[in-house]
């Protein structure tokens, strides 16, 4: 069943350069059918409406429309080069990583992107996320650290998001916050909710005061904190800061309190406590939105700015900044796990290519340690990936989810997987 594969190495370092671009710039409003056309799978069950791909030509789900593509536009590097005196490798962005060796264990019964996790003990709770663009899942698949098995699958309540989710536990229950909800690019709602992991039962909390996209989320000194997240529109970032009393899995008041905003808004970043101090690492502003009047709410591609920011809070109550990500990092909101007071984060999204403005994913490990403040790049994965779902047991560093590359030497996103991969982590510096 598992088996050892030993990685690629082509995840090369920053590289180069020739020639200067002076061509047709490809416009930062590509359509969202570009995008979600690489969002294909061609072998999961449950995905009959996945996008097929061939070159040159995107057939999007049988309920839209079917659109061509002229190869030169968007596919076609050497139409590029033609108008270009500089191309950039696609591969430009990949730090220089050790290799890792990973195991397969296995799979998610369904592929996710943008789902959510939380670890709690040797139990891994996967929730929800787009299975297609199309599909949206409203379920909970459980996964046993130590039995190494898929366990147990159960429903999430029927008004809650289905992704975009903001998530945080005490250890027993599990509070979900706002998120989208539904497929496409649909609105977000306020709508917030906590699980008993241990009856399995669900109850409602108090609404958000504004419905948001992936606000970064964690429990802090007894109150449940919700900041930053894209607003109404998917686009626009946010800066407010809420924050909730709760225990036991009971909220101890009937509104969110108001907390100093973050200083920088938006969706996907991390956010994590550690000794008692609360960071929020990396993001973006700006993302897909629905196109106007579109009836199934199709998304569309909007200018996104990627970040490496951190800001952490403290006893201060005052947002500090600490020292960047080795690159800007997205899409990394449930991609990190906490090891002897290190933050590793496994994959994300960077900034989109400078020349061809496509999305460019990332594939290495990130270690922040909390009492150094250094960053650094401890490893590569076994392929680049975004909103990953990660968990930690036993020496043992797992990831699951998300949207994969297209192979090692294009960083675009393609797939979105159900694999499961772990590594043994060496000692962390
Ligand atoms: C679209 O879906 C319907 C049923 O879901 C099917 O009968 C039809 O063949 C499909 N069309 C294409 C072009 O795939
Ligand atoms: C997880 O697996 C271990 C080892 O098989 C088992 O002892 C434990 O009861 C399992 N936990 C749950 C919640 O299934
Ligand atoms: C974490 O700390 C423990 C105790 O010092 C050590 O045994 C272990 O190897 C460390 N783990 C990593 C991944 O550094």
């Amino acid at each position: 069943m598992a088996r050892f594969q030993l990685l690629h190495s082509p995840l090369s370092a920053t590289k180069f350069v020739f020639l200067v671009w002076c061509g047709a710039i490809l416009g930062a409003t590509l359509v969202a059918t570009f995008f979600w056309a690489s969002f294909s799978s061609s072998h999961f069950s449950i995905a009959p409406n996945w996008v097929i791909e061939s070159p040159g030509t995107i057939v999007v789900p049988n309920t839209t429309t079917t659109t061509t593509v002229p190869p030169n536009k968007e596919e076609d590097p050497n139409s590029a080069r033609k108008h270009a005196e500089r191309i950039l490798s696609a591969t430009f962005a990949d730090l220089l990583a050790p290799d890792l060796l990973w195991e397969q264990m296995p799979s998610a019964p369904v592929p996710r992107l943008d789902g959510a996790s939380i670890q709690i003990g040797d139990i891994f709770y996967v929730f929800s996320g787009y299975g297609s663009l199309d599909y949206v899942h409203s379920h909970v698949d459980v996964y046993n650290f130590s039995s190494n098995k898929w366990v147990d699958k159960f429903a999430t309540p029927k008004d809650m998001g289905h992704s975009h989710l903001g998530v945080a536990t005490d250890g027993r229950y599990i509070y979900v916050i706002s998120g989208q909800y539904g497929p496409q690019c649909r609105g977000p709602t306020s709508r917030s909710f906590v699980l008993d992991t241990q009856t399995k039962k669900w109850k409602s909390l108090p609404p958000l005061p504004a419905p948001r996209y992936s606000p970064a989320t964690q429990l802090w000194r007894g109150r449940i904190h919700a900041m930053g997240g894209g607003k109404e529109n998917r686009h626009t970032p946010a800066l407010d800061h809420w924050s909730l009393a709760v225990k036991d899995g009971e909220a101890l008041e009937k509104e969110w309190r108001t907390e100093i905003p973050i200083p920088r808004g938006g969706p996907h970043r991390a956010c994590v406590v550690v000794n008692d101090r609360l960071y929020a690492i990396g993001g973006q502003e700006g993302d897909f939105m629905a196109k106007p009047n579109s009836p199934i709410f199709k998304c569309s591609r909007r200018h996104e700015v990627i970040y490496a920011d951190v800001y952490m809070l403290d006893d201060e109550m005052k947002w500090k900044i600490l020292p960047p990500m080795p690159k800007p990092n997205s899409h990394i909101e449930c991609a990190w796990v906490v090891v002897n007071n290190s933050i590793i984060i496994t994959g994300g999204t960077t900034e989109k290519h400078p020349v061809t403005k496509r999305m460019i994913l990332v594939g290495e490990v990130f270690q922040f340690n909390t009492e150094t403040q250094k960053w650094s790049v401890i490893g590569k994965l076994p392929y680049r990936v975004k909103t990953t779902l990660t968990g930690y047991w036993n020496g043992w560093l797992y990831f699951t989810s998300g949207q994969r590359d297209r192979g090692p030497d294009n960083p675009q996103p393609q797939k979105v997987v159900s694999d499961l991969w772990r590594t043994k982590l060496s000692a962390l510096i």
